[in-house]
């Protein structure tokens, strides 16, 4: 987090606060969230980009009704991919004009819930879709904005990216197939719907632009394609490209991502450089930053438990630490081999105190809860420390489970010496909410 400290004492403050504090008063494992920090990378994307609302906040990252209310004062629009999505959206009175509703399989329920709602876009992604949405806008008697996912053949991650003609997933509408122009076709011609942009999403925790420039480039050549074939008197409303999210972010202090300026930037001079070369006017550029924004203001605090050294072959040690927490809080190690930094927070690190690699691992009944692989921590690490892993903002509430009955942790957000809960911890009680008054007699 940008507010993130350690105090002269060697104790960290988030925002002013005392991570002691936080873990008294509200308990461990615990989410803190720096506000300012989360506000302030809204207000970056809404300048790179030029107007908020061409910002949808990707809310699959982390969304609570608190966080809805923060993206909508900041002017920027949502991204919500389920109907839980939009019903927290719609609780914070997020301005629905600024909803966009994504997913491959969006049920009667949720389509009616949007169409209701008078969210800004649904991004259409399949055929079967478009007649369904076509007939729920028409019973109402509105008309539906529409944008079409396409499937554009490129999948980025981290550094690498892989450029293909042809794309073997679930989502969009494949380009080279020539179902895309044919999503157009009937989207077009449905009563019921309004063709208002083109839609791509290439990837996840990207460093290197030249993903989003291959998008780019096909997407505008579709936009091309569509203007000769049903000219552009037809396409009035068809005005914006959007690019999806995916814009990578710092987990530990090697990685170096590009700030949302330079992606902007470049984002901007491909599309205008395609425009320009295929004679079409300048699209709005619009992006779904979820990480980006939500990533590196969280942390995680946890409280150390067993401390555990493990002989390898070779006579090396390996000290596992274990925290009060684990995989239900943060299940990317397990499940991407995310890579995590992790410090003593709480007190000072005695400088003659040696560092030793640790794992720290969390609580649960399973051989791979790893919250980080590869740490250095003191020596002299002691149960009731408490250790805070950094960037955990994005897909790590968002992803928790309640694995072994693990109550999940609760999250608070500081801001100016200040800390509230946004979110309570799940209690005991919370275990049995579900369970059916006499099923288990
Ligand atoms: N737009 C669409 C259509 C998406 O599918 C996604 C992410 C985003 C925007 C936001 O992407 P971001 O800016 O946050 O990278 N659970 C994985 C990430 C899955 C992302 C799925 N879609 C993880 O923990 O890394």
């Amino acid at each position: 987090p940008r507010n993130a400290e350690r105090g002269a004492d060697g104790v960290v403050t988030l925002a002013g606060v005392d991570v002691r504090d936080l873990a008294r008063d509200y308990g461990t494992p615990l989410f803190v969230m720096d506000e300012d920090d989360f506000r302030s990378r809204c207000a970056e994307h809404a300048t790179a980009f030029g107007d908020p609302s061409l910002v949808h906040y990707a809310s699959k990252a982390f969304l609570s009704v608190a966080v809805a209310r923060w993206v909508a004062e900041e002017g920027l629009s949502i991204d919500v991919c389920s109907g839980g999505e939009l019903a927290i959206a719609l609780r914070a009175d997020f301005p629905a004009e600024r909803i966009a509703l994504h997913g491959n399989n969006k049920s009667v329920a949720e389509l009616t819930a949007a169409v209701e709602a008078g969210v800004g876009a649904v991004v259409v992604d399949s055929f079967f879709e478009i007649a369904r949405l076509d007939q729920i806008a028409r019973e109402r008697g509105v008309v539906q904005p529409v944008m079409i996912r396409v499937t554009v053949g490129v999948e980025a991650h981290t550094h690498e990216f892989i450029a293909t003609a042809h794309e073997d997933q679930k989502f969009g509408f494949s380009l080279s197939s020539g179902d895309a122009s044919e999503a157009a076709r009937r989207v077009l011609k449905a009563g019921g719907l309004r063709l208002t942009g083109l839609h791509s999403h290439i990837g996840s925790q990207i460093f290197d632009a030249s993903g989003f420039e291959i998008a780019a480039r096909r997407v505008i050549g579709l936009l091309a394609d569509l203007h000769v074939e049903h000219g552009s008197a037809k396409l009035e409303s068809l005005t914006t490209v959007d690019l999806g999210g995916g814009l990578g972010i710092a987990y530990t202090s090697e990685d170096d991502p590009p700030p949302p300026a330079e992606l902007a930037r470049q984002l901007h001079n491909i599309v205008r450089k395609e425009c320009e070369h295929a004679g079409l006017p300048m699209p709005l550029i619009a992006v779904e930053p979820g990480r980006a924004i939500v990533g590196p203001g969280t942390v995680t605090v946890y409280e150390v438990g067993t401390i555990k050294d493990v002989e390898l072959d070779g006579g090396h040690t390996r000290r596992y630490v274990s925290v009060d927490g684990g995989m239900s809080d943060n299940i990317r190690t397990a499940l991407y081999d995310a890579v995590y930094d992790c410090r003593l927070v709480s007190r000072p690190v005695d400088p003659d105190t040696g560092a030793v690699l640790c794992r720290v691992v969390g609580k649960h009944c399973e051989a791979g809860d790893v919250v980080v692989r590869d740490c250095w921590l003191p020596e002299d690490l002691a149960p009731g420390d408490l250790l805070a892993v950094a960037a955990t903002g994005a897909y790590c509430y968002s992803m928790a489970s309640g694995y072994n009955r693990l109550p999940r942790p609760a999250l608070a957000a500081v801001t100016d010496g200040q800390a509230r809960l946004l979110l309570r911890r799940e209690t005991e009680d919370d275990l049995f909410r579900l369970e059916v008054e006499g099923a288990g007699r």
